[in-house]
């Protein structure tokens, strides 16, 4: 679970149990799939899927299960790192009898592992934890190092789709497209606005009902050579990424989640700086 975010477990939680429940929908040896998902997963005498998208760091899967139930041909394979969220989003598939999309416990660290060359037609970062910090940013899903492997389970024309609550992380990711020589197919800063049609995850209707706006951005790996050594130049502290002037910071409804002790910080450094300046007329 990410800072600040844990899920509030209900007393009768056992997570193992949750697991074995479950299970039918949970794959444990995605390793196994690899090259073969659209047709492994596709029901008995069925064609393959047409194809296969992943939502990497899923959470509860309201997000894969909503978009599977819309496209009944594709194949959602709803990703995350946390047990109590594979867990969760088993649940609901479970629930919701769809038999196009499947929970995968495992890290957007080794998706070259999971998949084969090719094999995703989307990769889907719903609110990725934005570890806004400069020493935790290789965590980060919304990264140069990821986009650049990312690429290699990418159809041609295939695309990573970014959505956040974190203008940030939203301004962050903008500068690592074409490091890893990335086309911007569209973005977005008002995705609840401009695409009211879209399926929302958990935290975006959480945060949504909390003030925040949606940040999104679609991309796709540019036509020429993968960037060799692509380097990184952009500020890594998401910090830098925020309005650093008192007014804009005062004007901010809302401070990113991760981010509010840090707006809160530069807030007050903000007002001390003012008086002093004051103090000096
Ligand atoms: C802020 S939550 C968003 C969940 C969901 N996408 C949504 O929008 O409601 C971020 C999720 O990413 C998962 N996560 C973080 N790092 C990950 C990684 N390296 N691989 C897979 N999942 C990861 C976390 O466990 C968490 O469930």
């Amino acid at each position: 679970m990410p800072h600040g975010m844990h899920a509030r477990l209900p007393r009768n939680f056992v997570l193992e149990e949750r697991l074995e429940r479950y299970a039918r929908a949970i794959e444990l040896a995605p390793r196994d799939w690899r090259g073969r998902w659209a047709a492994a997963c596709a029901p008995l005498g069925a064609a393959p899927y047409r194809e296969v998208r992943l939502d990497l760091g899923c959470g509860k899967g309201a997000f894969a299960v909503e978009s599977a139930r819309r496209e009944p041909d594709v194949l959602f394979v709803a990703m995350d790192s946390e047990p109590i969220c594979v867990a969760y989003a088993a649940q609901r598939v479970c629930e919701s009898g769809l038999p196009n999309v499947i929970v995968v416990p495992g890290t957007g660290m080794r998706v070259r592992e999971f998949f084969s060359p090719g094999e995703l037609s989307c990769i889907y970062l719903n609110f990725p934890t934005p570890f806004p910090r400069k020493r935790e940013a290789h965590k980060r899903m919304a990264s140069m190092e990821r986009l650049m492997d990312f690429r290699e389970v990418l159809a041609p024309g295939a695309e990573v789709r970014l959505r956040t609550d974190s203008q940030p992380l939203f301004d962050f990711m903008l500068t690592q497209v074409p490091i890893a020589g990335y086309d911007l197919v569209w973005q977005s800063r008002d995705a609840r606005a401009d695409f009211p049609d879209a399926p929302s995850s958990e935290y975006e209707e959480r945060l949504g009902a909390q003030g925040a706006r949606v940040f999104a951005l679609a991309a796709t790996p540019g036509p020429g050579p993968a960037p060799e050594h692509p380097v990184q130049t952009a500020e890594l502290s998401l910090a830098a990424y925020l309005p650093q002037d008192l007014e804009t910071l005062e004007g901010l409804g809302y401070a990113p989640h991760g981010m509010q002790a840090t707006v809160t910080n530069l807030r007050n450094r903000a007002l001390r700086e003012a008086a002093r300046d004051r103090s000096r007329i």
